[in-house]
This record gives structure tokens, C-alpha cells and sequence, in this order.
């Protein structure tokens, strides 16, 4: 099928690279011309794994391609993906703007024949209806252009008739977003048109499938067709729900911390409770990235919109706020006085195999630190390799963990990046001026770490 993507960050790109390497041909739009310049050299914009291999290849055989032409694009495809940002505004609402100025540029580029357009950015609930007046807004602007005012009802309602609107909300995960395209759990479609569904299930055939699957022989990914307004719903419930999952967690680590009891193994003792499940129950120093915390934060403002408290989601966040300087408060504990005193964070990102910094917890350890005077240095496989700083102050990059460990007086590791575990913590320990590590996502060892001469602080255990 012939398809488009507006938006190529880590959800379009990857939707774009994975749909044509299924055998569609994808063309991916973007308005950032740097971006698109790297395209087509070949070069992903965004770490992921496995994303820079497969896009090479469906590069090269001709099924993709990059462009700055939004006419282009739309011209082309029969299924039109929006997939732009909808970063948080101060006050916790989604901030469309991005999306508005796709579905009006998607209106003032249709050509004839039936199109489906796909939102797959997460946008407030509501939003499918409203990106439908959008681009009819956006056809009438260009038909008024074209034939003046008197022709223009018309020409919309004959163009109108030949595109629907279907909600395809998008659950991959950063760090494993091309596992997760071929792998997913389930495949949601809202819209009130059957034939925009049959066309997006059609599109999808061989995820459903599982051709590209890492088990092919597992029945057919389930589909989810419903209506726009209750798709929308599903990916905040999604959101939300994990991120409570985890802020409970995070509340048992820290009833943990003051009973003597064991988080990690709190967590693995519930979660063989299969109406529980294990996953999710990580417990550390909170949540981060891109998505929870916008999109818990948006439904909360979409509860307020309609006059309800969402005190639970309310609360989720609370505790994730307090849980994001757990670290400090350890390090307090350990070293009392903290002005004047070096700290080494290893690991920056909000998690690993990532190289987005989105609301990681890190820049708020780092901003309570040097608020208390402290000396801040990091050590992160991908922020100190690709040399991007990604905005951050008050913190030294450092080329190597032995760098880091050097002249500190304790380690923070923040970010549970694989090769943290097979570090020689004994040659950095003996680099340190107080050899403490407080484990901010209860990734290590502790009977090793103390073996290698730290004294061990974890979360909750
Ligand atoms: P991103 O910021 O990485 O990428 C957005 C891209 O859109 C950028 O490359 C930007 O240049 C481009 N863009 C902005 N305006 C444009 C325009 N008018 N025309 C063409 N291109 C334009 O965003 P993302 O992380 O991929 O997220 C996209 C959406 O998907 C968001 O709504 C997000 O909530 C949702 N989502 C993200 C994830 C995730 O893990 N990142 C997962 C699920 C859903
Ligand atoms: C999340 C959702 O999982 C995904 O379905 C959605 O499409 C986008 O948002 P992502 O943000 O990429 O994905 O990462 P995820 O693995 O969910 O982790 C989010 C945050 O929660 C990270 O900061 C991570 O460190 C934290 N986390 C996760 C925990 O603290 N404990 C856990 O048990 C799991």
C-alpha cells in the first residue's frame, strides 16, 4: 500500500522504516530539513536499536523515502499517518499545535481518491473529530483559493466524503521500539468508518500476522476496533496505568526502606499473582521520558476539563516527584554535609538504549544537587559517546566511568544501561574519595558491589 508519515521522531520514523520494510511503500515527511538531510545520507536522527540497519535497507531497495514536501507525501499515500510531537504545555494540556498544522497541511494537499488518516500521535481525547474540522478547514482554504467563495460548500463536501479519520495510538517503548512495531501486544483502531478499519487492519496484515514477529507461530496479534474517542482513552489508560503501577511500587519501596523489607523481592513475590504481574515493578528512582508524565499529566487536565478530580493519577505523579530525589536523600544519609563534595552519576537518559533525555530524572538529580553545592559529574554510554549534551547545566560529561569515579565522593546510578553491571568497581572504588554507590534502580549486586569495597544503597531493599 502506498503510505505516509508525517513526523519522523522515534514513533514515525520507526512507523515509517518497519511499515516499509513489511513491503509498503512509505514516504516520511518532516519539516525539520537537517533531519531529513541525514535521511537520506542513510542515517537515522535518533538512536534506536536495529532502526539504522533496517532503515538501510528498505532505503536502498526503494520502498522509502524522505522528504520535506508534505504535498508529496500526501499525494502519495492512501493512509496518511500524523505522527508529530504533542509535547506538554506549562499547564499540563497536550500541546496540539503540531498536529493542528499536519491536518491542515494534510487539507490543503488532498488529491482525489479515498484516504484514511491515521492519528497515531497521542492526542487528548476528543482530538478525532476535531482533526477531521481541522482538515476540512484546511480544504476550504485552498478551494477558496482555487474557485473563490461561491464554489466552495461543494467542493468541500465532495472532497470531504473521501477521507476518514481512524485513531491508531502507538505503544512502543524507546530502547526496543523496532522489537516492539513487529512484537506488539495488540493493534488499536478507532474510527466510525468500517472501511477506513479494513484498510488499516489490511495495512497491517503482516504484523497481525507476525511475519516479522520473534515468534511467528503465536495466533495473530488481537485487533482492538472501536470508536475514535475510546482508542484515544486507551493509549492515557495504558499510560497511566503503568505509571501507577510503578509510583505503587515506588511507595512500597520506601515503606521497604523503613521495616527492613526487601522491595525487589516484595515485587517478585506479587507479581507471580498473575492478576498482578510481574512487569512494572521496578522499583528505583521514579519515571521519566517522553510519555508518562505528559500523558498523565494531560489526563489529568482532560478530568478537570470535565469538572472530575483525578485523585488517584493525582497522586501517582506526587509520588513520583518525590521519588525522583530518593537518590539525594540517600546520599545525604551517607555523606551528611553535601556542599563542596563530588558526586558521579552514572547513566543520564530516562532509561537505556535510548539516547532521549525527555524529562529524565537525571536533570532533576542534578538541579537539587548543585542547588546544595555539590559537584556534579555523569558518565552515560550514549551522551558521553555521541558528545550531545542535550541541554544539560550543571554537570560534567566525563569520557569514561574510571573518570568519573576519580576525586567523587559518592555514585549515583541512575540509568540501568547493561554494561553498568560488568564495570571494575574495585579500581574505581579505590579512585574515590568515599566509595559509595546509592543504586538508584536496584540494578547491581549488592553482595559483589561490597565485595569490590562500596558500601551498597539501594531502594527499598
Ligand atoms: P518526536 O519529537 O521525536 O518527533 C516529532 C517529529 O515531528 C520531529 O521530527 C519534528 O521535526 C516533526 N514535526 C513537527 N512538526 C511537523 C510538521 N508540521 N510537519 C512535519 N514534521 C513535523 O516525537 P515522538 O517521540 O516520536 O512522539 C510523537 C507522538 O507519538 C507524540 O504524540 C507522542 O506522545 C507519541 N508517542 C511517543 C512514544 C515514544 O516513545 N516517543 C510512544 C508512543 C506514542
Ligand atoms: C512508555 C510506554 O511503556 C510505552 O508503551 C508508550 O508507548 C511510551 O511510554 P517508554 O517511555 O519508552 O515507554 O519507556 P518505559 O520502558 O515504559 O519506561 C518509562 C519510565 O518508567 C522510565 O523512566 C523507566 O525507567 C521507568 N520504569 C519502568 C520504572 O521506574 N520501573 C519499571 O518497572 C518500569
Amino acid at each position: 500500500m502506498r503510505v505516509c508519515v508525517i513526523g519522523t521522531g522515534y514513533v514515525g520514523l520507526v512507523t515509517g522504516v518497519c511499515l516499509a520494510h513489511t513491503g509498503h511503500h512509505v514516504i516520511c515527511v518532516d519539516n525539520n530539513e537537517e533531519k531529513v538531510k541525514l535521511m537520506k545520507a542513510g542515517q537515522s536522527p535518533i538512536f534506536e536499536p536495529g532502526l539504522s540497519e533496517l532503515m538501510q535497507s528498505t532505503y536502498q531497495n526503494g520502498l522509502l523515502e524522505f522528504t520535506t514536501d508534505i504535498a508529496a507525501g500526501v499525494q502519495h499515500g492512501e493512509i496518511l499517518f500524523i505522527a508529530v510531537g504533542t509535547p506538554p504545555l506549562p499547564t499540563g494540556e497536550s500541546d496540539t499545535r503540531y498536529v493542528e498544522a499536519v491536518a491542515r497541511g494534510i487539507g490543503a494537499n488532498l488529491n482525489d481518491g479515498y484516504k484514511v488518516i491515521v492519528n497515531k500521535s497521542t492526542v487528548p481525547i476528543g482530538s478525532g473529530d476535531w482533526v477531521r474540522m481541522i482538515v476540512m478547514d484546511g480544504i476550504a482554504e485552498r478551494q477558496k483559493v482555487l474557485v473563490g467563495a461561491g464554489g466552495v460548500e461543494a467542493a468541500v463536501q465532495k472532497i470531504a466524503a473521501e477521507f476518514d479519520v481512524v485513531s491508531n495510538p502507538e505503544f512502543l517503548r524507546e530502547g526496543s521500539a523496532v522489537y516492539d512495531t513487529f512484537n506488539p501486544d495488540r493493534i488499536v483502531l478507532g474510527s466510525n468508518n468500517q472501511k477506513a478499519i479494513d484498510l488499516m487492519k489490511q495495512l497491517y496484515t503482516p504484523i497481525i500476522d507476525r511475519k516479522y514477529a520473534e515468534n511467528p507461530s503465536l495466533p495473530p496479534v488481537p485487533v482492538v476496533e472501536t470508536d475514535i474517542n475510546s482508542a484515544e482513552m486507551i493509549k492515557y489508560a495504558a499510560n497511566a496505568f503503568l505509571a501507577t503501577k510503578i509510583s505503587f511500587i515506588n511507595e512500597v519501596a520506601n515503606i521497604c526502606d523503613r521495616v527492613g523489607a526487601d522491595v525487589t523481592q516484595v515485587a517478585k513475590g506479587i507479581g507471580l499473582d498473575s492478576r498482578i504481574g510481574g512487569k512494572f515493578l521496578q522499583a528505583g528512582i521514579g519515571w521519566g521520558g517522553s510519555c508518562f508524565p505528559k500523558d498523565v499529566s494531560a489526563l489529568v487536565h482532560t478530568a478537570k476539563d470535565y469538572n472530575y478530580t483525578a485523585e488517584l493519577l493525582e497522586a501517582a505523579v506526587k509520588v513520583n516527584q518525590r521519588q525522583r530525589l530518593i537518590a539525594v536523600d540517600k546520599l545525604q544519609q551517607e555523606l551528611k554535609i553535601l556542599k563542596g563534595k563530588s558526586v558521579g552519576l552514572l547513566g543520564l537518559t530516562f532509561k537505556p538504549d535510548t539516547d532521549d533525555m525527555r524529562d529524565a530524572p537525571a536533570l532533576n538529580i542534578i538541579e537539587e544537587l548543585n542547588r546544595l553545592g555539590m559537584k556534579v559529574k555523569a558518565y552515560d554510554p550514549i551522551v558521553s559517546q555521541t558528545g550531545l549534551r542535550h541541554g544539560l547545566s550543571g554537570v560534567i560529561v566525563e569520557t569514561d566511568p574510571e573518570r568519573l569515579a576519580d576525586g567523587c565522593d559518592a555514585l549515583v546510578l541512575v540509568t540501568e544501561w547493561d554494561q553498568f553491571r560488568t564495570l571494575d568497581y574495585a579500581k574505581m572504588a579505590k579512585l574515590m574519595n568515599h566509595a559509595v554507590i546509592i543504586d538508584g534502580r536496584n540494578f547491581l549486586n549488592p553482595k559483589e558491589i561490597e565485595a569490590a569495597g562500596f558500601r551498597y544503597v539501594g531502594i527499598g531493599r
